[in-house]
């Protein structure tokens, strides 16, 4: 797909339709009554009728008989003036992309929702957000789709009149990243293996990335004996990955977790919870994305992305409740639920990065807990940390980008939930039911020691079970405009 930027206006540019935004009560502008003119009153008469009146994701085809270059105008409502804000922008240019393509069968089109004047934003940041919308929204996942593929239609290019071309670049470039993460996502397990999330971020060599890939002898050689045990009942062997880009600037880590399969291990999983596990690998895809944007954007930071690797599956060698593993920083882990493993990975993951990078702040993401998704949804990703200085910062970060963060407590009592009789520490909270974002939180808390640290659960917003606005059902490619954003900031 292309995107790109003309400097034209809409009742010049020769197209097969543009798309106008119009807020609530839709109105002839300045801009429209030239091109309304021209069209005898076609679109005043629509409004006068109270055909269209602007209403968020209202939308109405209006042909041109020819009278203008563009073939068709496509009116999109965008609600009132005063709700409106970039995030808004961002879906309605996404929502327009499915309209466009699914209703109107065009495959070309431009767009002029950037031109329209939303309070607190520049032209800049609306272009950045209408290129990113339009990219989400076109996102399609069709590897797997044999039957009457030539009649699947696809968005080969998109236009946005009088936009700004670097910061269109700069969406496009965002947002292709998001779908790297929506691809791997939406892979079957079965043919992404850690080792082929492994062989993604080996790819990112090309831009100048420096990758370590650490096979299952190297991972014993460096002692990631908690990774090793989860790993245990798949026949598939694992992978931890380090990436590092040196932009110039703050030393930042991230760290994800890529559980490519999560049956629940011993503790299997019931049908219900295992369907979308394919996902679990999110975390680690987020990052190997990140760090592959921050080097296409030249982003001033010094960025180590790190990730662990593995299915947890109930094979024959599987690790087991009731076991008591070692980890790479020496303390020990009671199993009290072999499904509670992506914790598990994590610990040597941050322990490995804070002792041998000695990052000036980490950050890790992952699919962790249900009890987050029960918490929050897929509306925003729960946060929570050892600095608050670097929560703040994620939560504005959060706020500008649209991919919103909602800060969970963390308590000295929760920290006293994952004490083990056994052990240093329990894989689980005492009582299981008992906020079990924050006691997942807590565990990972115990593996940091002195680094500043924040832990993203993205476990509710990597997937989505319906299609609406840029989002498409699977993968949603979530963290990487957060992550990005803040990254240019710290
Ligand atoms: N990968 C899951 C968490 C998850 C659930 C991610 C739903 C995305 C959607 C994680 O490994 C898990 O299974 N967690 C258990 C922990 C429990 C055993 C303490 C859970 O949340 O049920
Ligand atoms: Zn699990
Ligand atoms: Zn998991």
């Amino acid at each position: 797909m292309d995107v790109r930027v003309a400097d034209a206006k809409i009742y010049s540019f020769e197209s097969e339709l543009i798309v106008v935004g119009l807020f609530v009560p839709a109105q002839i502008t300045s801009e429209l009554k030239a091109i309304d003119e021209k069209l005898h009153g076609a679109i005043a008469h629509v409004l006068k009728r109270k055909e269209f009146e602007g209403e968020y994701g209202q939308n109405r085809l209006i042909s041109t008989l020819d009278k203008i270059p563009a073939k068709n105008i496509l009116l999109l409502g965008l609600g009132k003036k005063e709700d409106a804000s970039l995030e808004m922008l961002r879906k309605a240019a996404g929502a327009s992309a499915k309209i466009v393509r699914d209703y109107c069968g065009v495959t070309d089109y431009a767009t002029a929702l950037h031109q329209l004047e939303v309070p607190g934003t520049t032209l800049e940041s609306r272009s950045q957000a209408v290129a990113e919308g339009s990219w989400l929204g076109a996102y399609q996942y069709l590897k797997y789709r044999t039957v009457e593929r030539q009649k699947i239609k696809s968005i080969t290019k998109v236009t946005l009149l009088g936009g700004v071309e670097s910061a269109v670049h700069k969406g496009v470039i965002i947002a292709e990243c998001a779908c790297l993460v929506r691809d791997l996502a939406n892979e079957p397990a079965s043919n992404r293996h850690p080792k082929e999330l492994a062989d993604v971020a080996k790819e990112q060599e090309k831009l100048g990335v420096k990758v370590a890939v650490h096979d299952k002898k190297s991972i014993e050689q460096l002692g990631l004996t908690a990774l090793l045990a989860v790993s245990r009942g798949s026949v598939h062997e694992p992978r931890f990955v380090i990436m590092e880009y040196n932009g110039g600037g703050k030393k930042v880590a991230i760290v994800g977790k890529g559980i490519t399969f999560d049956s629940g291990g011993l503790d299997i999983k019931t049908d219900e919870g295992m369907l979308t596990m394919k996902h679990d690998m999110c975390g680690a895809a987020t990052v190997i994305a990140t760090v592959r944007a921050a080097a296409l954007l030249k982003l001033k930071v010094n960025l180590i992305g790190v990730f662990a690797s593995t299915e947890n599956m109930p094979g024959m060698d599987a690790y087991k409740p009731g076991d008591i593993i070692r980890t790479y920083s020496g303390k020990t882990i009671e199993v009290a639920n072999t499904d509670a493993e992506g914790r598990v990975v994590l610990s040597d993951a941050l322990a490995y990065t804070e002792k041998n990078f000695k990052p000036e702040m980490m950050v890790d993401l992952a699919t962790l807990t249900g009890a987050c998704v029960v918490a929050l949804g897929g509306v925003c990703a729960g946060v929570m940390g050892t600095n608050q200085d670097l929560i703040s910062k994620l939560l504005e970060s959060g706020t500008a980008t649209g991919e919103r963060l909602w800060q969970l407590p963390f308590f000295r009592e929760y920290h006293e939930q994952i004490k083990s009789e056994f052990a240093d520490v329990r894989n689980l909270g005492i009582i299981r039911r008992e906020a079990g974002a924050i006691t997942a939180g807590a565990f990972l808390a115990a593996f940091v020691e002195k680094t500043p640290w924040a832990h993203l659960d993205i476990a509710g917003t990597s997937w989505s079970e319906c299609d609406i606005d840029y989002t498409k059902k699977g993968g949603t490619g979530f963290g990487v405009r957060l992550l990005v954003h803040f990254l240019e900031r710290a």
